[in-house]
């Protein structure tokens, strides 16, 4: 195929992908019946003026627009990869169910196994901005940590008003892992069948235009623009869910065998690397048993909390926690 027909046909493509995501988007934005108009946090935060709800939104839905490293003002440059936060957290973290963000501030502030200390709200993004977004902390009082707060409180309390944490996401039955170690060739399968479409054979995304500061339509799943090998997507389980309960985009219909296998199969292609990981969880009996790196406290090897079977492992600190006779 010529290169010119090639791009048509991806534009199609990608505007046929796009169809489905703006019903998404438009059924997130109207389906509920009085979101009021976002209230502005200048007023009584430390970011002063610019840092309302509304620019957090925005940060979470365009990050690389704003923190990415092709934004001209090298101060603002606090990421590596071109993710959006939304690339996870769908609807910029309207979508209810996996990966959701409308209670997340709710939960904050509270003990992280990864730090081993108090973790507050701001550390908690920090979290995905050093890891999911191979990216650097912000500081508490930017503009853009107060805003994002700024956001994260008001989905909050929006919910505790219309009480959408109750509302049931639509989407499959739980991941349930199966009791085996990944098949990366299956994974492999899987996606070239039911992924590349989007995410590209080479698993480097879709950009939504050449300058690459305006992201991507659909993320790059490995490589240098995505997540480094300390974030939370790149533990097989926590993968395998998001998934199952999310992909294909529009279309979530994998099995657990499917999600599984084809979520080692990304974790098995290269990704920036995240230093110092040795020093996470510093209490390792609270290290998910799917963390693909060491120290453990457990026998089993890096491979097999990479790839599974995992229900050894579970059996392992099951045993662990029963009193001693
Ligand atoms: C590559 C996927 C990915 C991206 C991109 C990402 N996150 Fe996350 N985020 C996760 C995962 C996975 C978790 C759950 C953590 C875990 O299980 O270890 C999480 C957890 C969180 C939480 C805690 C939610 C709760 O209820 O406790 C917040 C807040 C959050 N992310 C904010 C952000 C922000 C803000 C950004 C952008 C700066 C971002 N995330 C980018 C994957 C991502
Ligand atoms: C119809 C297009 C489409 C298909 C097919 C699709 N995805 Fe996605 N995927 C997306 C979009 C778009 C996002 C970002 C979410 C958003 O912008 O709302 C995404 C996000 C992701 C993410 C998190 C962000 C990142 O870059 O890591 C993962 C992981 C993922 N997809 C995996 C898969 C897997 C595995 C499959 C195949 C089973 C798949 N996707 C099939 C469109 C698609």
């Amino acid at each position: 195929m010529k290169p010119d027909s090639m791009r048509g046909m991806k534009l199609v493509m990608a505007l046929c992908a796009l169809v489905g995501l703006v019903t998404v988007a438009v059924t997130l934005a109207f389906g509920r019946a009085s979101v009021p108009a976002p209230r502005t946090a200048a007023a009584t935060s430390p970011g002063g003026p610019g840092a309302t709800e509304e620019y957090g939104k925005r940060l979470i839905a365009q990050t690389s627009e704003y923190l990415g490293p092709d934004v001209p003002n090298a101060s603002m440059r606090s990421m590596d990869s071109r993710l959006a936060c939304a690339s996870c957290h769908i609807g910029a973290g309207l979508e209810p169910g996996n990966l959701s963000l409308a209670t997340a501030f709710t939960r904050y502030p509270r003990i992280s196994p990864r730090s081993g200390g108090n973790e507050t709200i701001q550390d908690r993004i920090n979290g995905c901005m050093m890891r999911s977004m191979n990216g650097r902390a912000l500081a508490e009082d930017s503009p853009e940590m107060v805003a994002m707060v700024a956001y994260l409180r008001f989905l909050s309390s929006q919910d505790a008003e219309t009480g959408a944490a109750q509302k049931k996401a639509h989407e499959p039955a739980a991941f349930k892992t199966p009791n085996r170690a990944a098949h990366l060739k299956n994974g492999e399968q899987v996606f070239s069948q039911r992924c590349a479409a989007c995410h590209g054979a080479e698993g480097a995304g879709l950009a939504a235009a050449r300058d690459l500061i305006h992201g991507f339509v659909f993320p790059p799943l490995w490589g240098p623009n995505s997540f480094n090998d300390g974030a939370g997507m790149h533990r097989v389980l926590t993968a395998a869910k998001f998934v199952k309960a999310r992909m294909p985009l529009g279309n979530p219909d994998l099995n657990d065998d499917q999600a599984f296998d084809v979520a080692a199969y990304l974790n098995s292609r290269p990704r920036p690397h995240k230093e110092g990981l040795e020093q996470d969880f510093p209490d390792r009996a609270k290290k998910p048993i799917d963390t693909g790196y060491g120290p453990y406290a457990d026998p089993f090897s890096v491979e097999q909390h990479t790839f599974g079977p995992f229900a050894p492992i579970e059996a392992f600190y099951k045993n662990a926690q029963k009193p001693a006779k």
